[in-house]
């Protein structure tokens, strides 16, 4: 484990995990997981599926029982006061059930009751969230008319009605436009602003970076490496340098591709069969002057080999780097 959870985890931590298993016959679905996260802080679980994402998310919410290891929410055991630890988290599934003949408004306020929020405060509370998600025009239309966004926006709204600590998501902008995901985002940083500490599922590579002030990538129920947006990029490398011989991927070419990068230190990022690229990672402390010069050997060698270049790119990390570099295998979700 990296030493960053250790730190946040004693004192202010509203979600400690331990050490997390969890099998699913002859799936390792989580394979020892421990991370904390303090008031206020967004923690993005960044893994391809499969990688154990939802199994860590359903245990924390309760949904599911660890094998082994130990879950606290607000200090509460989730094996042991799953009552007191679902009154401090707000969950929005990946999959959600509203019940279509309700209103918005009604169904917020049904949850309300469930939640137990003192019923002279229900009314207000209901309003202020719908105005909040932007939701206050179609309060009291079915909800079998709502957009997916909408949908989304009211799944949104009845996990947060008890103000809880921590809310959890999972995958909370699939399925969104452009324009909707950048709503979402802007909303959950607001909240996260206001001292709600978010545990944040995805895929995504920029909802993951815009999103979150740090991240565990995820594979194959582990923790393959965890830290800042901003670290993890630093740490992989200087720069990326990107070569293809073809506009599209090939077959052989990234074997051939890794004859330009003899003698250039680094090493290259594992192959993505959807990308024509070879990339090769600089080390850190590689400077600009020193690039230059690797960019002219590696294009004296395509010469001398007789190997046309279709491209040959020079960029900083991205978060999707760092991932291809720590998790094995890339999925596709
Ligand atoms: N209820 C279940 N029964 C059997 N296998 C499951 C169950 N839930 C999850 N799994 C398996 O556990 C692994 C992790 O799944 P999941 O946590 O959903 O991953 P992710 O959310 O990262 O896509 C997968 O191999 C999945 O098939
Ligand atoms: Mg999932």
């Amino acid at each position: 484990m990296s030493p960053d959870w250790a730190a946040t985890a004693s004192l202010t931590a509203v979600l400690e995990v331990q050490d997390a298993a969890r099998r699913f016959g002859e799936v390792q679905a989580l394979d020892g997981v421990s991370f904390a996260a303090g008031a206020g802080e967004a923690v993005g679980l960044l893994g391809p599926n499969g990688s154990g994402k939802s199994t860590l998310i359903r245990c924390i919410v309760t949904l599911e029982r660890l094998d082994s290891g130990s879950i606290l929410v607000d200090g509460a055991d989730v094996a042991a006061q799953p009552a007191r630890a679902r009154q401090s988290l707000g969950y929005a599934g990946q999959e959600f059930a509203l019940d279509k003949v309700l209103t918005g408004r009604e169904l917020l306020r049904f949850t309300a009751g469930i939640v137990h929020l003192p019923r002279p405060e229900i009314a207000a509370r209901v309003d202020e969230m719908l105005g909040r998600l932007d939701l206050l025009g179609a309060a009291d239309r079915r909800i079998e008319g709502y957009s997916g966004g909408m949908k989304r926006r009211l799944d949104l709204a009845a996990s947060l009605l008890h103000r809880p600590a921590l809310l959890i998501l999972d995958e909370p902008s699939s399925g969104l436009d452009l324009e909707a995901r950048r709503r979402l985002w802007s909303f959950l940083r607001d909240l996260r602003r206001d001292g709600t500490t978010l545990l944040v599922a995805t895929h995504d590579f920029e909802e993951a970076d815009v999103l979150c002030d740090r991240l565990l990538l995820m594979s194959a129920g582990r923790v393959t490496a965890s830290g800042s947006p901003q670290l993890l990029r630093n740490a992989l490398g200087s720069f990326v340098l990107g070569a293809s011989l073809h506009e599209h991927p090939q077959e052989g070419d990234t074997t051939r591709l890794e004859q330009l990068f003899h003698g250039i230190p680094g090493r290259p990022l594992p192959p993505d069969a959807r990308r024509a690229e070879l990339d090769w990672v600089l080390p850190a402390g590689v400077g600009e002057h020193d690039v230059q010069a690797f960019i002219a050997r590696a294009q004296e060698r395509a010469h001398a080999l007789g190997m046309p270049l279709f491209s040959l790119v020079l960029r900083k990390p991205t978060l999707e780097d760092v991932y291809r570099a720590a998790v094995r295998g890339l999925g596709h979700g």
